[in-house]
């Protein structure tokens, strides 16, 4: 082990250049031919059918679509069953195809083509395909950060995860302890000193696994669909996950929305930190990236914002349905989520500061 840690001298170094990932589009005729071809192998030793979609950018460790999420191409036959994982990353998935059942615990529900879900982490789930023709899915994932921080954890089911009964007066105990433990304040603007006990017993939160029926859904966006062309916000709907709170996202590190735009709707050219992902269920359209001009249709999968691009997207004489991927909650929680509405507004620092107001309001919706 060579352990000879070297000192940089950094002093008076300018600030790194970001790389941006360009833009790309990964066609729906490409996607159509990796689903033959997944079907058609032999049965993997794991069951898992998958291709991971990635970007010409990417380094690594992992194949990724922009550099914090991953998209894997997930495919099961007919009478095929997934083995469940324990991981520590967490998912939102969309079929694509055909029907499937999920399940995890106790909960099991039926999917068809345009549903959406989400994994939260450590809950292991079973996918069957019970239908006739295959059942497909896009599986969104922060495996790609969690590779990189070397901390993603993958686990056989025959760990232990319930707590037991003594687990559970063991943990009533602990939050004894934690109450014990009391805060100490210094000074007078809430700086505080905390014994370990709160480091290791935080408060709690039920991370479900929550189901966005393409029925009920649908119906729902010819709201949006239908608002004026010159509202100022975005023709969509977040699938919002009531455990991410205040960081309004689907799982604890991404939104997932769908937005439904009217023909001719052109966005102002905007930009965020949060990286986008978009999948073109309906419709097609163009988008101008970091000054690049790109065209999408229906069934492709367009990595549509690098964090921090200028970028603007515009439906076309029929309109567009969209899933946006975005890793915004997780920008939240790290402070890190700049927003910058238009290129005349200032850059604000969301979920710190007053955030974009829109003219919803004026428009009377
Ligand atoms: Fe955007």
């Amino acid at each position: 082990m060579n352990n000879n840690v070297t000192l940089i001298d950094v002093s008076g170094t300018k600030p790194r250049e970001q790389t941006f990932w360009p833009t790309v589009v990964l066609p729906k005729a490409q996607i159509d031919a990796q689903i033959e071809s997944l079907a058609s192998i032999d049965r993997p030793s794991d069951g898992r059918r998958a291709a991971a979609v990635n970007h010409p950018m990417n380094t690594g460790p992992v194949p990724s679509f922009a550099p914090g999420i991953d998209v894997h191409i997930v495919v099961l036959k007919p009478g095929e069953k997934s083995e469940p994982m324990l991981r520590n990353s967490s998912f939102v998935d969309m079929c694509i195809r055909g029907t499937g059942t999920v399940a995890s615990g106790e909960k099991t529900f039926q999917v068809e083509k345009f549903d959406v879900w989400n994994t939260p982490s450590m809950q292991p789930v079973v996918y069957s395909n019970n239908g006739n023709d295959l059942f497909v899915r896009l599986s969104y994932s922060n495996t790609p950060l969690l590779e990189r921080l070397e901390v993603h954890y993958i686990g056989q089911m025959q760990a232990q995860m319930s707590a037991s009964e003594d687990d559970n007066v063991l943990a009533e105990q602990q939050r004894n302890a934690r109450n014990a433990a009391k805060p100490i304040l210094i000074g007078t603007e809430g700086a505080q000193l905390m014994g370990y006990e709160w480091l290791v017993d935080i408060d709690t939160i039920d991370s479900k696994m929550l189901h966005w029926p393409w029925k009920e859904v649908s119906p729902h966006l010819n709201n949006v669909y239908g608002l004026d062309l010159k509202y100022t916000g975005r023709h969509l709907y977040v699938l919002y996950n009531p455990a991410t709170e205040r960081r309004i996202g689907t799982s604890h590190s991404f939104f997932a929305t769908i937005a439904k735009l009217p023909p001719g709707k052109v966005d102002k050219p905007h930009r965020h930190t949060s990286a986008a992902i978009n999948y073109i269920m309906w419709g097609h359209g163009k988008s101008v990236v970091n000054g690049e001009r790109i065209e999408w249709q229906e069934g492709d999968l367009h990595f549509s914002a690098p964090g921090w691009s200028v970028h603007n997207h515009a439906s076309r004489e029929e309109g567009f349905t969209a899933l946006t991927i975005q890793d915004h909650p997780l920008h939240i929680a790290m402070e890190s989520l700049l927003w910058q509405e238009t290129l005349k507004s200032p850059i604000l620092k969301l979920g710190s500061e007053r955030g974009v107001q829109t003219n919803l309001a004026a428009l009377g919706g």
